[in-house]
């Protein structure tokens, strides 16, 4: 499976390192993919994908060391290190969670991102940089990272995205009413064949009960 860190996923990862310690479920033949990571920190920087992941999930279950895959943008050849990533995944992944940024970005897929990207380097936008700043304790905010392509999410073979809090509310009524455009990457999900939609009610707020 492809995890994400940041806010969002909080909740599942604690409910999974539940289950995990009450003996209902184990990562001992799991495989986990991190999606996306941030460039230009140091690799033990508690804001940091990876780190953050630990400590919300990996440390807290029976995941084997070897089954932790994390992109490592200090990597001399990040080019390289992308490619060796996706020969890793090998096949299409069982399960992606993913996150929604203000702008409708996937991991590290910012607005306009190609359908058919793979892992690599990417920009990130302005408004992401900024909303990073809430996972540092320092002013050095990255402004580029690695991610997990388009094509590696939409090849899933399930998708669940997640959304909760008031700002999220337009953009996920953008997801599920508005166009089916790069413009909104998260809106692409709409034609994979089995994705799901949690969204808690403030994030939720601006969708009507018809449809979908
Ligand atoms: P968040 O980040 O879960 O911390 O809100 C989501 C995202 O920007 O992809």
């Amino acid at each position: 499976m492809c995890l994400p860190s940041g806010t969002t996923p909080a909740g599942i990862y604690a409910e999974m390192s539940r289950s995990v310690r009450a003996g209902l479920a184990s990562f001992q033949r799991a495989r986990v993919f991190v999606l996306d990571e941030f460039g230009g920190l140091s690799p033990d920087d508690p804001g940091s994908s990876r780190q953050m992941l630990r400590r919300q999930l990996i440390d807290a279950v029976d995941l084997p060391s070897a089954a932790f895959h994390f992109l490592d943008p200090g990597d001399s050849d990040v080019v390289r290190h992308c490619r060796d990533y996706d020969a890793a995944i090998a096949d299409a992944f069982d399960l992606v969670l993913l996150g929604i940024g203000l702008n409708g970005h996937l991991g590290m897929n910012e607005p306009g991102s190609p359908m058919d990207g793979s892992t690599r380097r990417v920009e990130l936008h302005g408004a992401t940089i900024q909303s990073s700043a809430r996972y540092f304790t320092h002013q050095n905010l990255p402004h580029w990272g690695l991610t997990v392509g388009l094509k590696t999410i939409l090849e899933s073979k399930e998708v669940w995205l997640l959304a909760n809090g008031a700002a999220k509310a337009e953009i996920i009524q953008q997801t599920v009413r508005g166009d089916i455009s790069a413009s909104n990457p998260a809106s692409l999900l709409r034609r994979h064949p089995d994705c799901s939609l949690f969204v808690d009610a403030d994030a939720g707020a601006l969708l009507d009960n018809a449809g979908h």
